[in-house]
């Protein structure tokens, strides 16, 4: 159970838990090859346009495994939400996951496999969060059909709960105090750290016996 010599295909390239779990996969020797759509990427990629997803998969050839940490957000009251933000939500969670799936499907050498990434927003819904349950939500349930259908390539999902992965950096001076509210309410006493989880998606990668599985990294936020 071992990432050394495993070619892992990242895409998330800004996301401060995807370059964690590029990092530690890299410590443990893995080839890791970071997408996205930012200039800083190794390999351009845009969930939202499958050309692109398909120019992705003929550039990177064969792999190990596929870690999928794209999300955009569409929050506010669902009486004022706009269909174009709500659209490119489920581009970045569930439909471009299921092109990647369709581009990358015979891609993968034995003992290979897909991590999509959920959240705790689907188990924990609140108002003006609407579609992040959604999506979040339906990641589980794509997990499980594609673990069925792309077998015997593994796939699995993580779902973070709170993250200090830097998406949260925006509320400034209001940050402080929503992680000490979040670490209240968490059975663990804490928020989470990027590390936290990419030592749960470094697991579900290498293990073997696991697929169709959501992995909940979120301090049992689900439960409080
Ligand atoms: N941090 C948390 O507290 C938390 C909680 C629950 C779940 N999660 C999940 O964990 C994952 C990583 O989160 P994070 O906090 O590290 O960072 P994040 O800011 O949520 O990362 C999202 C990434 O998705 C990319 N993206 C969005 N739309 C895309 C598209 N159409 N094509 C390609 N890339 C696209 C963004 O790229 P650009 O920079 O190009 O926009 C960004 O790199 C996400 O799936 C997130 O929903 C995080």
């Amino acid at each position: 159970m071992t990432l050394r010599d495993k070619k892992l295909l990242i895409i998330g390239s800004r996301s401060g838990i995807a370059r964690r779990i590029a990092a530690d996969a890299t410590a443990a020797g893995a080839e890791v090859v970071l997408a996205g759509r930012g200039p800083d990427a190794d390999a351009r990629v845009d969930l939202a346009d499958e050309d692109s997803i398909r120019a992705l998969a003929e550039r990177v050839g064969t792999l190990d495994h596929l870690v999928a940490l794209g999300a955009d957000r569409a929050n506010g009251p669902v009486t004022e939400l706009d269909r174009a933000a709500v659209t490119r939500a489920f581009d970045a969670k569930v439909i471009g996951p299921i092109m990647l799936a369709k581009h990358f499907a015979g891609r993968f050498r034995p003992g290979g496999s897909v991590l999509l990434f959920s959240g705790v927003a689907a188990w924990r819904p609140v108002p003006g969060r609407t579609v992040m349950a959604a999506t979040n939500g339906a990641v589980a349930f794509l997990a499980e059909a594609l673990a069925v259908e792309l077998a015997p390539v593994r796939v699995n999902a993580i779902s973070p709960g709170v993250i200090d992965s830097g998406v949260w950096d925006g509320l400034g001076d209001a940050k402080d105090a929503f992680f000490a509210d979040t670490a209240a309410r968490n059975p663990t006493g804490t928020v989470g750290r990027t590390e936290d989880v990419a030592s749960a998606a470094l697991l579900a990668l290498a293990n073997p016996f696991v697929t169709g599985t959501t992995l909940h990294v979120d301090g049992g936020g689900r439960l409080a």
